[in-house]
């Protein structure tokens, strides 16, 4: 009961309401956020965005945003690595859970998971060899998944501290800015990046991407957001249902890259312009899903992509401008990470639906270009939308 009381009074102190908090200068003092507590909580959050002290990594101060809709919905993001960390929704019967892997605490990232929830950068995905040649110029990348560069190499943006700025007022926003320096990794040019969360009151995680660079690089920028509709690790995602729409995907070789072809879905397993169970048809495809899909449309923000489970009753619903989906189906998870309560998360745990450039751009001349020009902006959108189906 003393226990109870003093963690009521710890989470007092810590639950204080944002108005303005940069990485630096935090309004909050407690140092752990622990999930249980803090949910009960914030049951009665008002709408709007909320802080607590998560930590320092690299000497600076680590937050857990907690941004909270009119309906209740909550999403958790730190700004170490601009990580999703929680996205508590309902089911069919009402009841909450969180429908992305995380942790309740910095130390879970801290220990390197494949990139949770993370912000994903300079570019996602691969780089053959980890080089690429720009205006003459051989550049040499860090390469941290064989001979290759993945997911912006050995410190990518998902293990930097960003700057955040929460929204003033009842909206539930968050601004994430990180400056990436000329060489950074081995990529040309400082790149200034700005990552804008939005949990709208239509449940839809809004994420908006900036940059601008002061020489030419390559810039593909998503989210590594890992699902499990059921909200629960112990259930594969073999039986949730997907449909994409892409007509074409880019076939890759023994270590991931591309072949350069863009490939017809039809009449494969990576044809899932009609709705298709996850697992219907994985065992054709040899390691599983982990391919980029080509988008059909494109140069605005549409639909590209469903997911459904039977058991929850949840939808998620994609929508970006990007040219790629990179659908990835957790082959690498093999039940060494547990979740903050102790679950072991096992291969197929969890999905990922990662919205980008093709991999390897900056080596295929035949892919649309991902380089960025200084004087241009780059800037690109994707919502991922939560519904339930009764
Ligand atoms: C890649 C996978 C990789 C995973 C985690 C995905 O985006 O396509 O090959 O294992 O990220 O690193």
């Amino acid at each position: 009961m003393k226990k109870f009381a003093g963690a009521i009074l710890l989470l007092s102190i810590s639950m204080v309401v944002v108005t303005s908090c940069g990485n630096n200068s935090g309004t909050t003092t407690a140092t752990n956020d622990s999930t249980t507590t803090h949910d009960s909580m914030q049951n009665t959050t008002k709408p709007g965005v909320t802080s607590a002290d998560w930590g320092e990594s690299d000497g600076k101060k680590v937050f857990s945003y907690t941004l909270t809709n009119k309906n209740n919905v909550q999403v958790k993001i730190t700004n170490y690595g601009g990580t999703i960390t929680s996205w508590t929704t309902p089911d069919r019967n009402g009841n909450k859970s969180s429908i992305v892997l995380g942790f309740d605490n910095l130390q879970g990232y801290l220990a390197h998971p494949p990139y949770f929830g993370a912000l994903i950068g300079r570019y996602g995905n691969r780089i053959a060899n980890g080089k690429f040649t720009l205006n003459g110029k051989t550049y040499t990348l860090a390469t941290n998944n064989g001979k290759n560069a993945l997911h912006g190499g050995l410190k990518g943006f998902d293990k930097v501290v960003w700057d955040a700025t929460p929204s003033a007022d009842n909206t539930a926003s968050l601004t994430l800015n990180y400056l990436s320096k000329d060489g950074e990794e081995g990529y040309p040019g400082n790149l200034n990046a700005t990552v804008k969360y939005t949990l709208t009151d239509a449940d839809e995680l809004e994420i908006e991407y900036t940059a601008k660079t002061d020489k030419a690089t390559p810039v593909n920028l998503t989210n590594h957001s890992y699902f499990n509709l059921t909200g629960d690790v112990n259930n594969t995602i073999l039986n949730e249902t997907l449909q994409i729409d892409a007509d074409r995907y880019t076939p890759v070789d023994t270590t991931l890259i591309p072949t350069g072809k863009l490939e017809p879905v039809a009449g494969t397993p990576f044809d899932f312009r009609q709705p298709h169970k996850i697992g219907e048809r994985i065992d054709q495809v040899p390691g599983g899903y982990d391919h980029n899909f080509v988008l059909n449309g494109g140069g605005s923000v549409r639909r590209v992509a469903t997911l459904t489970d039977s058991l929850s009753g949840r939808k998620l619903e994609v929508y970006s401008d990007q040219p790629g989906l990179q659908f990835y189906t957790g082959n690498f998870l093999d039940g060494t990470i547990k979740t903050s309560d102790g679950k072991p998360i096992n291969k197929h745990a969890a999905l990922c639906l990662e919205t980008q450039h093709f991999p390897d751009s900056p080596n295929q001349p035949g892919f649309p270009s991902t380089i960025l020009q200084p004087g241009t902006s780059y800037h690109t959108v994707t919502r991922y939308k939560v519904s339930v189906e009764k």
